[in-house]
C-alpha cells in the first residue's frame, strides 16, 4: 500500500485519481474568429439541477483554456464506447482534430460531435481558479441524449463494458434509481 504524506507525490496523486472511474467527453468551443477547438476531458461533472449547471476542469496550459476564458459557451460531448479514437485525437497536440470528424453546428456555432451519446450545450457561467486547472462552470441551455453506451476511463485506460453487462445492470437496478435518482 502506498500512503501519501504532506508532500504529495504527483505520480501517486495521478494513480489515486485513476482509481476513480469516469466517462470521457470532448469539450468543444469556437475561438473569436470562429475556429473550432476541442479537448478530451474526463474531469466533467454535473453541478446543480436548479439552475442547471455543469463543470469541466481545464488545465491552464491547454489551448482550450485560453479559448474558454472569453468564449460565450462550450459543449460537452459525452463519448460513446466506440469513440476511443476521438478521445485520443482530441488529446494529442498538433493533430488536425476536426479533420474527418463528423459534426453539426450547435449554439454559438460550436461543433456537436456526431456519435456522442449526449450533447450538453452551455453558456459560460463562471471561472473558478483551481491550481494548475480552472473550473469552468457552464449554464446548461440545451441537451440532446442519444442511444448508446458510454466510453469509460480508469487507471489510465479506456474500458468498454460488454452490451450484455449494461443490459443486466439496467435490468437489476432499482427502478427508482433509473432516470430519477434522488440526489
Ligand atoms: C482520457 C483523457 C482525459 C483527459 N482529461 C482532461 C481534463 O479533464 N482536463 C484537461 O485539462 N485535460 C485533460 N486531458 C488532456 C487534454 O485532452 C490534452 O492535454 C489537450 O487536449 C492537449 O491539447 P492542447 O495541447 O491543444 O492544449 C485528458 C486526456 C485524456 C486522454
Amino acid at each position: 500500500m502506498n500512503v501519501a504524506t504532506h508532500e504529495v507525490d504527483p505520480t501517486l496523486m495521478r494513480r489515486a485519481m485513476g482509481q476513480f472511474a469516469t466517462g470521457v467527453t470532448v469539450v468543444t468551443a469556437v475561438t473569436t474568429d470562429g475556429t473550432p477547438v476541442g479537448c478530451t476531458v474526463n474531469a466533467f461533472s454535473s453541478l446543480s439541477l436548479d439552475p442547471p449547471l455543469v463543470l469541466v476542469c481545464i488545465g491552464t496550459d491547454r489551448r482550450m483554456h485560453e479559448v474558454l476564458s472569453s468564449a460565450p459557451g462550450y459543449v460537452v460531448n459525452v463519448l460513446a464506447d466506440h469513440q476511443q479514437r476521438q478521445a485520443l485525437r482530441f488529446a494529442r497536440s498538433g493533430e488536425d482534430r476536426f479533420g474527418d470528424v463528423d459534426v453539426t453546428p450547435g449554439r454559438h456555432g460550436i461543433p456537436l460531435l456526431t456519435g456522442a451519446i449526449a450533447h450538453v450545450q452551455c453558456d459560460r457561467y463562471d471561472l473558478v481558479p483551481g491550481g494548475d486547472h480552472t473550473i469552468v462552470v457552464g449554464a446548461v441551455r440545451e441537451l440532446q441524449v442519444h442511444d448508446g453506451q458510454p466510453l469509460l476511463y480508469a487507471q489510465g485506460a479506456f474500458l468498454h463494458l460488454p452490451r450484455d453487462d449494461w443490459h443486466t445492470a439496467l435490468e437489476t437496478a432499482p427502478q427508482e434509481w433509473l432516470l430519477s435518482a434522488p440526489w
